[in-house]
């Protein structure tokens, strides 16, 4: 498969049949090498309502006729708005034509300011993929949390942690994730979007290779296979 790094929390993993997008934020991103306009795909997984992770997933719907895989509030909120969606709950799997997605905990906030309020949107997730063969974890935002040994279970092929600190778990936290998930590769995301999430991913990378395990920092645009 091939993972694609769209900046902040937004990845592209293409399958042997579909493009998947993960938690898109594009337009809004300076960041972000690619409009929702241009951004073919199938599926699109939201992990929580704020909108760093949801803002292009109507625009996705509508524009590729992509179907928005969520929780069970946010799947309602795009149902009602005319998307093709599934919902889900942490603990559930569900098997869709590319493989299968289970959402997993995550310890953080989730809404969406709608007329000028905030709404809740259910609970912050994390999302377990299986497709061709690999275990692919995109942890959302979270905090650090000890049932991340459980997530391993399944055997990461890779996994997309958070390290910006201050909304999820910073790079101290980030890795003693590693300690738990034990993925073959993990990817830093959630950083240097803004000032006050600003890390040095590559200081990551260094330290998380001298407690034995292997991290690949990639630029927005990036791609890499697995
Ligand atoms: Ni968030
Ligand atoms: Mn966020």
């Amino acid at each position: 498969m091939q993972l694609t790094y769209l900046g902040h929390s937004a990845f592209l993993l293409e399958t042997s049949t579909h493009r998947i997008v993960f938690d898109p934020f594009l337009d809004q991103n300076p960041s972000s090498p690619v409009k929702a306009a241009d951004l073919r795909c199938d599926y699109v997984i939201v992990s929580h309502g704020h909108e760093d992770h949801c803002a292009d997933a109507l625009a996705l719907a509508q524009r590729h006729g992509a179907a928005i895989i969520a929780n069970y509030e946010i799947s309602e909120h795009y149902a009602k708005l005319g998307a093709k969606t599934h919902g889900l709950n942490p603990g559930g799997a569900h098997g869709f034509p590319f493989g299968r997605v289970k959402l997993t905990p995550a310890i953080h906030t989730s809404s969406t300011e709608i007329g000028g309020g905030r709404r809740y949107m259910g609970i912050a997730c994390g999302v377990l993929l299986s497709a061709d063969g690999k275990h692919l974890y995109h942890a959302g935002d979270t905090a650090l949390f000890s049932d991340m040994a459980l997530i391993a279970r399944a055997g990461l092929d890779l996994a997309l942690l958070p390290i910006g600190d201050n909304y999820t778990m910073g790079p101290d936290d980030a890795l003693l994730a590693l300690d738990y998930l034990r993925p073959k590769l993990a990817v830093p995301m959630h950083y240097n979007t803004w000032p006050i999430i600003a890390q040095d991913a590559a200081a990551f990378a260094a330290r998380a290779a001298t407690a034995g395990h292997t991290v690949r920092v990639l630029r927005p645009g990036e791609t890499l296979g697995f």
